[in-house]
């Protein structure tokens, strides 16, 4: 098992070698914490098994944007995989240029496809014949040629422990179904502003074994195969992100060695780069959410542990049913058997139900683990509340890398009286 960067020393849970009672003192909670080390062997193990396949990281910004993370990852080499304008400003704050950018996603609007080409990014990711007519006429109106991939949906069974995270099924949104994609490729003749330039996939998140991969890849494989005997110059290959990282303690780390021989086979039978599209992988473990027990309560024969974290923190649980381990900061004798709820006025608001902790009380600090992805990036201010603080550890030292808002912040943009105009 790889380390987390979260371990004890005297009872007491650290981020690499920063005390959290430290941390929580210093900068409050609730908190997101992120273990540089950790999000640094993550992406040398990936790149590890890849070694010797031409590829790029790309990683998914979406699973946690900060600046400072973005940073760190580019720092080791990875470009990045984006699904927004926002996305893509938030890549060039943090240092990566055009080409160093995938743009994926099903709905890119008009202002994000021209910001993209004026970045120059590597690749636009095209999942409908709608959006390749668009980008077609953009890029002639700015006299260029948009360099792009298709998306390919292979239409494989694929197992999530949710079924939001499924992508490459049939009859999802997303991608081109793999039969439509000799059509579009026939398409593409009357199309001079696009060059096809690569194919790719994304079958989901949290893919727990490597059937899907292994029955999606001959799929690609033949739609790359259409490509190229149309004459275009492919030159990439697209298999998306969508590695498992275990969440609860009897799950196991993905068996990234299998993954990289499955894919590196298909990949050298072809001749062309491979893109990876991690997200998860690289940040998940790295993270954890720090929070103070505010009360315990006994209610209906059933114990509560409330917290300071809300669902507008971490809203997995809630919308996932997803499974996170929960520890007490400072060890603690005695159990309960508790749910552990935050302060939102929804009873979907839960982070654990019927778990079995350590005997926490009121003032506790605890660690919702496994939180560095899909934290903090789909945290919202539901129930006005100012998002939390995220901190990054990296060895002894830590710095906040996103400020907790104020309440200022929560009405920044909006008028008490509107300012009214006429249409
Ligand atoms: N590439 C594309 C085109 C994607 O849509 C995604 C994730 C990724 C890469 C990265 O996938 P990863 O390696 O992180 O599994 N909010 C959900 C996960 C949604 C993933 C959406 N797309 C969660 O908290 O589990």
């Amino acid at each position: 098992m790889t380390p987390t960067g979260f371990s004890r020393l005297d009872g007491v849970l650290r981020a690499e070698g920063v005390p959290l009672p430290a941390l929580a003192e210093t900068v409050g909670t609730p908190s997101y914490v992120y273990c540089a080390n950790t999000i640094r062997v993550r992406y040398r193990q990936l790149a590890q098994a890849f070694a010797g396949t031409p590829h790029r990281v790309h990683y998914a910004v979406k699973a946690n944007s900060n600046l400072a993370v973005l940073s760190l990852l580019r720092e080791l080499g990875a470009g990045v995989d984006i699904v927004s304008g926002g996305e893509l400003f938030r890549a060039r704050q943090a240092g990566f240029t055009g080409a160093d950018v995938v743009f994926s996603g099903v709905g890119k609007t008009i202002d994000e496809m021209a910001g993209a080409l004026d970045a120059g990014v590597l690749l636009i990711n095209v999942e409908s014949e709608a959006e390749l007519v668009a980008l077609d006429a953009l890029a002639a109106q700015k006299g260029v040629v948009a360099p792009i991939a298709i998306r390919v949906n292979p239409e494989v069974t694929v197992e999530t422990p949710h079924a939001y995270i499924r992508t490459g099924e049939k009859g999802q949104k997303f991608g081109i179904p793999r039969d439509d994609v000799s059509r579009l490729v026939a398409r593409l003749r009357e199309l001079p502003h696009v060059e096809l330039r690569g194919l790719g996939m994304h079958l989901g998140s949290q893919i727990g074994n490597a059937d899907p991969l292994r029955d999606a890849l001959p799929r690609l494989l033949a739609a790359i195969e259409t490509a190229r005997a149309a004459g275009h110059p492919v030159a990439f290959m697209d298999v998306g992100g969508g590695l498992a990282v275990p969440y609860g303690p009897d799950e196991r780390d993905a068996d990234i060695g299998d993954y990289a021989q499955i894919v590196r086979a298909a990949a050298a039978a072809t001749g062309l780069t491979l893109l990876l599209e991690p997200g998860r992988y690289l940040v998940a473990e790295a993270g954890a959410l720090l929070t103070r027990v505010l009360y315990r309560k006994h209610a209906a024969g059933k114990d509560f542990v409330v917290t300071d974290a809300g669902m507008n923190d971490l809203i997995r649980p809630a919308l996932y049913q997803a499974h996170h381990e929960i520890e007490a900061v400072v060890e603690t004798a005695g159990q309960v058997k508790a749910d552990v709820v935050g302060p939102i006025c929804e009873s979907g608001d839960f982070f654990a139900k019927d778990r079995a902790l350590p005997n926490v009380a009121a003032g506790d600090l605890m660690a919702i683990r496994t939180a560095g992805a899909y934290g903090f990036s789909m945290s919202s201010n539901y129930n006005s509340r100012p998002r939390p603080a995220e901190v990054l550890v990296d060895g002894d030292r830590f710095a906040v890398i996103g400020a907790r808002e104020t309440c200022e912040d929560l009405v920044r943009l909006e008028r008490a009286s509107p300012q009214w105009r006429s249409a």
